[in-house]
């Protein structure tokens, strides 16, 4: 039986923007859990591995992406500082021990930053400002933002910032409800004035397993979305869950396994569905 929750309504978006050199995406979904932290650290590796430079910034006061890599974290080299103004975001890359591979690293400090920037009104405008210098050095071929699980601050500001959103989606039922209420807040913000040329430019399936409540959700997504869903999806793996506890990618950890040769490609389709870029 097909579920009976649609996504009819949400309309596909074409827009027009122009191209800058640096290419910064949002790996977005507020609900929590659905393999955004482990699709921002496999896929930025997977792209630096294919020599594209890339940045991921961890925008998660629960810093996972920073400890799956194995980099280490602490207040002072936080993004925290750049959305407070205190440093540049340049001055806080680190190397993330791999090959055109570089981390901006949260800290559990970023959880008291909402109320901050709430405050003195700048959490529309605090990330995007913050990275400028990024932008206009022109190093980096893409920028990731792994961004937390909620629709506050801190996914508002890099929904601000940002040029594209990707979402993770579990392919599940109640999935459909997260993705429509993403695809809303990337059409407010854009609406709004606030990011004008914010895009949606896809959706990663991930912890598939070929069920007919899985395929029954992607029919929907593919139905509705069809230019946004990524061919690739992402098996659902325990060497994927059990990667981070190594500081390791699943790609690093697994090399040949379902679940690396899946981010692979995802990285491939990524570069194809980029290849203007
Ligand atoms: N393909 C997969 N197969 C098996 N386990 C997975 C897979 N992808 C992610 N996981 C596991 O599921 C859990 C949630 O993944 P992850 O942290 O990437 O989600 P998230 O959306 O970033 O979560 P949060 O919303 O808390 O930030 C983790 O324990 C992760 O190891
Ligand atoms: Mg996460």
């Amino acid at each position: 039986m097909m579920p009976s929750a649609t996504i009819i309504g949400l309309k596909t978006q074409y827009h027009f923007c122009i191209m800058a050199r640096v290419k910064v995406i949002a790996i977005a979904n507020q609900k929590g859990g659905v393999g955004k932290t482990t699709t921002a650290v496999n896929l930025s590796a997977a792209l630096a591995m294919r020599g594209k430079r890339v940045l991921l910034i961890d925008v998660d006061s629960q810093a996972n992406a920073s400890q799956a890599l194995g980099v280490e974290v602490d207040c002072e080299h936080s993004i925290y500082q750049a959305l407070i103004g205190n440093k540049l975001m340049e001055e806080l890359i680190r190397p993330a021990n791999r090959r055109n591979l570089s981390i901006i690293p949260a800290h559990m400090d970023l959880s008291g930053v909402e109320v901050e920037l709430t405050q003195n009104g700048t959490h529309l405008t605090c990330m995007r400002d913050a990275m400028e210098g990024l932008r206009s050095s022109k190093y980096y071929d893409y920028v990731f933002l792994d961004t937390p699980p909620s629709l506050g601050v801190l996914m508002t500001s890099s929904l601000c910032a940002c040029d594209e959103v990707l979402t993770p989606m579990q392919c599940e039922f109640l999935s459909l409800d997260g993705l429509s209420k993403i695809l809303y807040v990337v059409e407010q913000i854009r609406d709004s004035g606030a990011n004008p040329n914010l895009k949606h430019e896809g959706v990663l399936m991930t912890m598939y397993s070929n069920t007919n409540l899985a395929n029954q959700v992607i029919a929907q997504v593919k139905e509705n979305l069809p230019d946004q869903l990524y061919t690739t999806y992402i098996p659902r793996s325990v060497r994927v869950a059990e990667a981070p506890s190594f500081g390791k990618t699943v790609i690093e950890h697994d090399p040949y396994g379902t679940a690396s040769m899946a981010y692979q490609n995802a990285a491939k389709e990524f570069m194809a569905r980029h290849r203007k870029h």
